[in-house]
């Protein structure tokens, strides 16, 4: 039997209504607890936009579904203060917020965060015993000039600097592989090429999961599992509950 899969679902800036939220908050939720049993070895994260977090948090208490957890979609490195519009680990932790995506490519991109704001980010994160989603991958210019290992590697170094240890493998994190040119294209990265960042990856980091994301949907998400990567981080394809729901659905039967 393989090892538990890890399905991250991040909803972005969606859905706009409380409504639309909870009901797909709630059909997601339902057929994950029509099939528990069958769901075990899988662990499913949700990060919605924050404002829906506490709506949610008060669901998974009271329902106490043991594979379904909580995700936000970032977090700023300062415990507290003159930081407007920012929100910090500990605040989320107390919550139920129990992961965190650090360093997705939309905010490297749209709010230019940098490897070193999402260290210091990844440090606090630690401190606060959230578990970080660390975000790396190549742009299509780097791909084309064979550069992807390279920009990984110094995304890597320079987001993990002075807070991983590489020999002891500590503090545990996800790691989540999105090359930028298929986040939200319709163009998913073949899972051959996929495979050779996955082999690439794991020669870094030996026990610390490793996802990928980029336009997955419910027909291609278990190729991915099959060539060997722990989990998936589904954008797009987790705002259709059904479309989520197959998605749990295919992956769990291709293994077990
Ligand atoms: P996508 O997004 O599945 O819509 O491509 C993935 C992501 O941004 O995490």
């Amino acid at each position: 039997m393989k090892k538990k899969s890890i399905i991250v679902a991040n909803w972005k800036m969606n859905p706009p209504g409380e409504i639309t939220a909870r009901n797909l908050f709630n059909s997601i939720k339902d057929g994950i607890k029509e099939n528990v049993s069958e769901l075990k070895n899988c662990e499913v994260i949700i990060c919605p936009p924050f404002v829906y977090l506490p709506l949610f948090q008060s669901v998974i208490a009271r329902e106490k579904i043991p594979i379904l957890r909580l995700g936000a979609q970032n977090c700023f490195w300062e415990e507290k203060g003159p930081f407007t519009g920012e929100i910090s680990p500990k605040m989320l932790k107390n919550f139920g917020v129990k992961y965190v995506i650090v360093g997705h490519s939309e905010r490297r991109n749209f709010l230019k965060e940098t490897d070193e704001m999402i260290n210091k980010k990844m440090n606090l994160i630690f401190k606060s015993k959230i578990i970080p989603i660390l975000c790396i991958g190549e742009k299509i210019k780097e791909r084309k000039e064979g550069k992807t290992f390279q920009a990984l590697k110094e995304q890597l170094k320079r987001g993990l600097k002075g807070i991983f240890n590489f020999k002891k493998q500590k503090p545990y994190l996800l790691i989540a592989y999105e090359p930028v040119w298929s986040i939200g294209t319709k163009n998913p990265c073949p899972p051959e090429m996929a495979k050779k960042v996955l082999f690439f990856l794991r020669k870094i980091f030996k026990e610390i999961p490793i996802l990928y994301g980029g336009s997955l949907n419910s027909k291609i998400a278990p190729n991915y599992l099959k060539i060997g990567f722990d989990g998936l981080l589904v954008g797009g394809a987790s705002l259709n509950s059904k479309e989520f729901k197959k998605i749990l659905k295919n992956v769990n039967d291709s293994f077990y």
